[in-house]
């Protein structure tokens, strides 16, 4: 049976540690899904990560339907949320309530996220009023990224610290199942986790979150621009890649791929048949 968001919530009141990761693809998906991840997040990230944008700004509602659908083919029991792209929930609450709802009827994700916390609360309501979970996602928010002047740590200071946690509260009222605390202090994150009863997940907001989330590519060493602090690399699939396909150019020039073993018979007597020697 496919993750609720009642189970993402009874992993906070069990004080269950959980995870989250992105996903762009329907192969990654289901090696995601098959290894019990509960949570997959067909991030805006794929912007940068997977179509080489510099920022996640670029993003269009069509390019995030499009891996959205192919991720949700992949997975079997995550719960799949679509995140919401720059521009497409700012304009009007209608008009976030719209493209939510594409989410979910094109996109057959099971929830969405936006960026934003008390500016966005209305927004959130009236999603979840509809029937769509809302997750979240405030701190270092990559949509506000010229608003922010950069990739830079949030809530340092004590008015920032507490219109964060105003933040928080705000959208667990609005109805939030989840919110994404990205590049928070982690005493400021664990404070927050605390005070809401939602789940907190973090990304470079330390170990006082329930949940954490990663960029897959980030963790697996597959984004060759930059490896973010808070990412930890668990393997370095692109130094394997580089080498695989190198071998795979030299066994080529080399005459020793492919071989009879990678290659298909046919009749003998067909082919001679062919060739004018029967
Ligand atoms: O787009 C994304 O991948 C995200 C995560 C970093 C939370 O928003």
């Amino acid at each position: 049976m496919r993750v609720s968001i009642a189970d993402i919530r009874t992993f906070k009141q069990k004080g269950e540690k959980f995870v989250m990761l992105t996903a762009y693809d329907y192969s990654t998906a289901r090696i995601v899904d098959e290894a019990g991840i509960p949570l997959v997040l067909v991030g805006d990230s794929l912007g940068m990560v997977v179509l080489g944008y510099d920022s996640t700004i670029p993003v269009t509602m069509e390019e995030m339907l499009h891996h959205t659908r192919a991720v949700v083919r992949g997975c079997k029991r995550a719960l799949v949320v679509g995140d919401m792209p720059f521009m497409t929930y700012h304009v009007s609450v209608g008009e976030g309530l719209r493209n939510a709802a594409r989410f979910i009827q094109e996109g057959n994700a099971q929830a969405v996220k936006l960026e934003g916390g008390e500016r966005m609360a209305e927004t959130v309501r009236r999603v979840v009023e509809c029937g769509i979970p809302v997750m979240g996602h405030i701190g270092l928010t990559p949509q506000s990224i010229h608003q922010l002047g950069g990739f830079k740590v949030q809530g340092r200071t004590p008015e920032a610290a507490a219109q964060l946690l105003k933040d928080a509260q705000a959208l667990e009222q609005a109805g939030a199942f989840a919110v994404v605390l990205e590049s928070v202090p982690f005493s400021l994150a664990r404070l927050i986790t605390q005070k809401v009863g939602i789940p907190t997940i973090g990304i470079g907001a330390g170990p006082g979150c329930d949940g954490q989330v990663q960029v897959v590519n980030d963790m697996l060493g597959l984004f060759p621009d930059f490896v973010p602090r808070h990412a930890k690399q668990y393997a370095r699939l692109g130094d394997i890649i580089r080498q695989a396909v190198t071998d795979y150019a030299t066994e080529v020039k080399s005459g020793t791929f492919p071989t009879e073993k990678h290659s298909y018979a046919m009749d003998e007597a067909l082919l001679a048949e062919l060739a004018g020697t029967a």
